[in-house]
């Protein structure tokens, strides 16, 4: 059976520094997600780097396209009635914008707000390593700007509560988008095959 307009999924899209725990957070609530039977996929910014976006770099266009392909898989996947997660830096307005206008209703805003002390003191890539010492350019939070969301949809505070606690708003804040959504609440909590 095709329906004809299959489920609308939801995108969570965190944002924050390099070290603020957004591929952590991610991890855990698709871990949660996947123990409800709910179907999620994890689009993580070092993965896609590391693959579909291997030959973009970190110039402001670059950084542009990267969030550009990124939105459009969150949109294809989510129109399947996914739970998308996306864990990149995205450090600019004008990126979260392009995001949220490439995946429209479906999108909401996760500011993963940890402090960029407390960022460098995990330094979980010894990524703030490098970029103090020079060897790393353009390394957002050092070297190049991060824009602070100015309305997102949930604020994570990673410094002041425990990962459970983290899992347990992104799952209410799911809870009540997909309740919100009257045509979509019972088929996007069923579990997905595909
Ligand atoms: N409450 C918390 N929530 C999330 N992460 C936490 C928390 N407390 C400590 N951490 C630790 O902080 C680190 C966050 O690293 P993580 O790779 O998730 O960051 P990131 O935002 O994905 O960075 P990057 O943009 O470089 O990929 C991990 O080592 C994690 O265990
Ligand atoms: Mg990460």
């Amino acid at each position: 059976m095709y329906p004809d307009s299959p489920p609308p999924g939801l995108v969570i899209w965190l944002t924050g520094l390099s070290g603020a725990g957004k591929s952590t957070i991610a991890g855990a609530l698709n871990h949660e997600l996947g123990k409800a039977g709910i179907g999620c996929f994890v689009l993580d910014g070092d993965d896609i780097r590391s693959g579909l976006n291997s030959d973009l770099g970190f110039s402001a266009p670059d950084r542009m396209e990267n969030v550009r392909r990124i939105a459009h898989v969150a949109r294809l996947l989510s129109s399947r009635g996914q739970v998308v997660v996306v864990a990149a830096i995205t450090p600019s307005q004008v990126t979260r914008a392009l995001a949220k206008g490439i995946v429209g209703q479906m999108f909401r805003e996760v500011f993963v707000d940890t402090p960029i002390a407390v960022c460098e003191a995990r330094d979980p890539k010894g990524l703030y390593r490098k970029a103090r010492s020079g060897a790393l350019k353009a390394f957002t939070g050092v070297s190049d700007i991060y824009e602070r969301p100015t309305s997102p949809d949930l604020v994570l505070c990673t410094h002041a509560s425990s990962i459970a606690e983290e899992t347990q708003k992104l799952l209410a804040l799911i809870s009540v988008q997909i309740n919100s959504d009257t045509s979509a609440s019972a088929s996007t909590l069923s579990p997905t095959s595909d």
